[in-house]
């Protein structure tokens, strides 16, 4: 069974991306696995000298679900005009062990802008060597008015659908 998995870069309760990522697994066909990763906060900050045999057991953890995945979402606001530590950080652990190597991967990035996360996080998609799916990925500016009480607007659904799309068909 095809397996996608997916990384919020938010750790708040309530959060519009936890939303989309939810609203994406209710589009998910028979036959395929979706997962939202709930660990990322987990994951401590990036060590070097660590990154080797001694992989602390989180870090090890997310190294297998993505190894097991066929293919990647990361749903993440921007903080500070930049990527959220806590994604950043997860996604140093993954350079060295090249489990993202060729790995169908959609970017959505859901802010209030988002226009320097988004590029930024592409730009280490690429350091990573990600199979980045270009129509799958989705920049949604202005997302807290794009969500009422968890429900997302009609717009915002067919955006989402489509770039959902995009996915499967490079599964
Ligand atoms: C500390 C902080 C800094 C933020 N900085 C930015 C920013 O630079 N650019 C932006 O587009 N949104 C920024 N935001 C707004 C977030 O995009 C917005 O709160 C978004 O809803 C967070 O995603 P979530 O709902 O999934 O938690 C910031 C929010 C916080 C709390």
């Amino acid at each position: 069974m095809a397996t996608i998995f997916t990384i919020p870069g938010s750790l708040r309760s309530g959060s519009s991306n936890h939303n989309i990522l939810k609203f994406l697994g209710t589009l998910v066909p028979d036959g395929i696995n979706y997962t939202i990763y709930d660990s990322l906060a987990t994951i401590p900050p990036f060590d070097p000298g660590l990154d080797n045999d001694t992989t602390p057991q989180p870090v090890a953890e997310l190294h297998r679900l993505i190894t097991n995945a066929d293919a990647i979402i990361i749903c993440t606001p921007e903080y500070a005009f930049g990527v959220p530590g806590q994604l950043k950080n997860a996604l140093d652990w993954l350079v060295s062990s090249g489990t993202l190597v060729d790995k169908p991967v959609a970017l959505i990035t859901a802010s209030s802008s988002g226009e320097y996360a988004h590029p930024s996080l592409l730009r280490t998609l690429g350091a990573l060597s990600a199979n980045v799916i270009e129509e799958a990925c989705l920049l949604v500016p202005f997302i807290r008015a794009r969500i009422q009480d968890g429900v997302l607007d009609d717009e915002l659904k067919e955006q989402l659908e489509s770039a959902f799309e995009s996915l499967l068909k490079a599964l």
